[in-house]
């Protein structure tokens, strides 16, 4: 009897070490019917181990699709809709286009027949082909280590004839009572924003055509049972890894329970096959959960693979001159701000923009990346020689994608900029403009000028910086549109960069969080989540960011007060509580802080360095009151917690509410008390509650993990616009 199914899943050892932890193994299975396109049929936990052959057997495959499949209705095709991995006319899809192909401006349809599949570990290849649309295809579809489905497609034109590919998408179903639909939104200064919303029939889609994600973007597109959220709740989401234009959807039928994707957007003529040439989707991600923490904490171990040496070297305290100097650039000044900085005990002392030629404010100068000798007369180098002699890293912004219509470099090669034709440019944003990487001379020119630069100046650290959106781009190098090839470009540029210079580490920025996905995370060590560094707006942006990065990539920092970007005003406390639980740094300009902010924040910078968050598990809290927010890292070794509680405004409940901090083990015996020393914290105290908090001291309180998880504690009566931290470590594994 041919095969009826593949099931794609871990090794037994590794699905028996994850069954115990809120991410449960992940299974996916794919049914097998004849030579048409195979469906995923499942995905989701681990089915287990029950025989698949004799009288007591389960086929899955066979049995899973004659479960689930429709009967035929009435006044539609003689077929019962059930998508296959990449659903066509031909199979009766009639969702939304998955793909869209045209011949000399003709829309073609393609039918794939099955070839052959491989298996390779858990994942699997699959092969298909058209012959009379001159199309082959391969699938490959896998289940990783974190427990994310990995997906990615390859159209390859067997024909003479050019091929247009207008559309490729890649998407998986889900389950009928995943009936709500999670996803982001956002702007500058304010990334990455909840929202909730029915999944009706229908499409739902979320663009970007800007030529990355961009700050609206989300981080994944997730279908839920209704009601879900961070703890709790079935749940399923798509990211797509990829830096250029592309979208998020949700679509369903009458026919068709949900069915979740992501995809490129291409623009006309952006991709075009000759003969034999091929398209290469970028890769879906797809996760699974009960809770949201459940789900992003696939992606987080993801990211933690990618980047392994994360848990080995713990990531830099750091010091970014911008909000500290802006483009006031001193070498004295710098000078003195990296000797504070290494009295705090930063780590990573990282120039900030306005250290090239002519680079006096943001309206000129981006091409010219060397260094400005008329304010750094001796180039960066006494300043790169003094941070490493004070045992700090060195870091430099530079924004490598972008051009400057008034620059050295513009004026020599006018031709390396993308527009809409000989005639005009593209707005302006910023002053600047962006520079073509698809034509190999400016490409090779980045790659020698930024590989010099690391390698003369004594650099460890690039903030990467993409302050404007890529619109009307064409090259005027190959006339077509080049975002796809300008995103493939920066991966490219990327890669050579970090291969000539090993151990240089790279932050993703993009005026704050604008370029936030698995593409460039692949390629990145940190994301800048936000140009706004108000704890009060940062701890929402943070926790939004968090759905895909986990904390330690998380640039955090604690800046001065007012905010510069909302003008509120909030005490230090509340500042380090927010930015300990990222990636911690420092944006301050410390040669005007007084003595005391200087000494405390050495104490927070301390406290940071013993409980970094490297390799945790984060936990946000589904709290009823939305006048507060609780976070949890729950650090690697299983023993000690630090939770935040943020008062955000006053609320109805006076005092606020207990809280809980789900996650321990219900059974062992913890002890609460505040993160450092209680006087840290002692301004934010709300002079409304007249008496003392009992625990809220050095001793603290000793608590089952049951309690704790179940019922709460009372937290301190917080001003409004405060955040403390507490810290829970456990003692012992039972109860007394
Ligand atoms: C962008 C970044 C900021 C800063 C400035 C410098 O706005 O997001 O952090 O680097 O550019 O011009």
């Amino acid at each position: 009897m041919p095969r009826s199914h593949i099931r794609l899943r871990r090794p037994a050892h590794e699905r028996q070490s994850r069954s115990e932890r809120r991410t449960a193994p992940t299974e996916l299975v794919l049914a097998l019917d004849g030579d048409a396109l195979p469906r995923i049929v499942y995905w989701g936990q681990d089915l287990g181990d029950a025989p698949e052959t004799g009288a007591e057997g389960v086929d899955p495959g066979r049995g899973i699709l004659a479960a689930i499949s429709a009967q035929i209705m009435s006044a539609g095709v003689d077929a019962s809709e059930s998508p296959s991995i990449l659903p066509t006319q031909s199979e009766g899809w009639t969702g939304t286009p998955m793909l869209s192909l045209r011949r000399r401006g003709i829309e073609v349809f393609p039918k794939f027949l099955l070839r052959a599949t491989r298996a390779e570990g858990s994942s699997c290849l699959i092969e298909a082909e058209d012959p009379e649309a001159g199309l082959s295809l391969a699938f490959r579809i896998g289940v990783e280590a974190s427990g994310l489905v990995r997906l990615r497609a390859t159209l390859t034109n067997r024909s003479d004839t050019e091929l247009e590919v207008e559309r490729l998408w890649l998407g998986v179903p889900v389950p009928a009572d995943h009936d709500e639909i999670l996803s982001q939104t956002g702007h500058h200064l304010r990334e990455r924003s909840m929202q909730t919303h029915a999944f009706v029939d229908g499409l739902f889609a979320k663009e970007t055509w800007v030529g990355r994600p961009d700050f609206d973007s989300t981080s994944a597109l997730i279908a839920a049972r209704s009601g879900a959220g961070w703890e709790t709740g079935a749940q399923r989401a798509v990211h797509l890894a990829w830096s250029g234009n592309g979208v998020h959807f949700a679509v369903r039928t009458p026919a068709t329970r949900g069915f979740i994707g992501a995809g490129e957007l291409l623009l006309g003529g952006e991709v075009h096959l000759g003969a034999e040439q091929s398209y290469e989707t970028p890769e879906l991600f797809a996760s699974w959960g009960e809770g949201t923490n459940a789900l992003a904490s696939r992606f987080h171990a993801h990211l933690r693979e990618l980047h392994p040496g994360f848990s080995q070297r713990p990531r830099p305290v750091t010091l970014n001159t911008w909000e500290a100097l802006y483009y006031d650039h001193d070498i004295d000044k710098m000078m003195r701000l990296a000797r504070l900085g290494a009295q705090i005990g930063v780590e990573r002392f990282v120039v900030d923009d306005g250290w090239f030629t002519g680079r006096r404010d943001d309206t000129s100068a981006l091409g010219d990346w060397s260094v400005d000798t008329g304010v750094w007369p001796d180039g960066l180098r006494p300043l790169s020689d003094l941070v490493h002699a004070l045992g700090m890293e060195f870091g430099l912004w530079v924004e490598p994608e972008m051009i400057s219509p008034r620059s050295l470099l513009a004026e020599a090669h006018p031709d390396w900029i993308l527009r809409p034709n000989a005639a005009r440019l593209p707005l302006e944003g910023r002053h600047q403009q962006v520079l073509d990487l698809t034509n190999p001379e400016a490409f090779d020119h980045l790659v020698e000028t930024l590989s010099a630069l690391v390698a003369d100046e004594g650099i460890d650290y690039l903030k990467w910086d993409h302050n404007r959106f890529v619109l009307e781009a064409i090259s005027p190098a190959s006339g077509r549109p080049a975002v796809h090839a300008q995103t493939a470009a920066l991966y490219r540029l990327l890669d050579e960069l970090k291969e000539r210079c090993p151990g240089l580490e790279i932050e993703s920025c993009a005026s704050g969080g604008g370029r936030i996905d698995l593409g460039i995370l692949a390629r990145t060590d940190r994301v800048w989540a936000s140009d706004c560094t108000d704890p009060l707006e940062r701890i929402d942006i943070q926790r939004g960011t968090s759905l895909l990065v986990p904390p330690e990539m998380i640039g955090a920092h604690i800046a001065q007060s007012p905010s510069h970007m909302t003008g509120r005003a909030t005490a230090l406390a509340t500042r380090a509580a927010t930015a300990l639980t990222g990636h911690l740094g420092v944006e301050w300009n410390l040669l005007d802080a007084d003595p005391a902010d200087l000494e405390q924040l050495r104490a927070w910078v301390s406290l940071y360095k013993g409980a970094r968050p490297n390799g945790c598990e984060l936990v946000h809290v589904d709290c009823a009151d939305p006048a507060v927010r609780v976070t949890g890292l729950l650090l690697p070794g299983g023993r000690r917690s630090l939770w935040r509680f943020a008062a955000l405004t006053t609320s109805q409940h006076y005092p606020y509410e207990l809280i809980r901090l789900p996650g321990l083990d219900p059974r062992g015996l913890y002890r609460v008390r505040p993160h450092g020393r209680p006087e840290m914290y002692a301004r934010l105290m709300n002079p409304s509650a007249l008496g003392p908090l009992e625990w809220w001291d050095e001793e603290g309180v000793r608590l089952p993990g049951g309690v704790l998880a179940q019922w709460g504690i009372r937290p301190p009566h917080l001003l409004p616009g405060s955040a403390v931290l507490i810290e829970v470590e456990k003692l012992g594994d039972e109860q007394p």
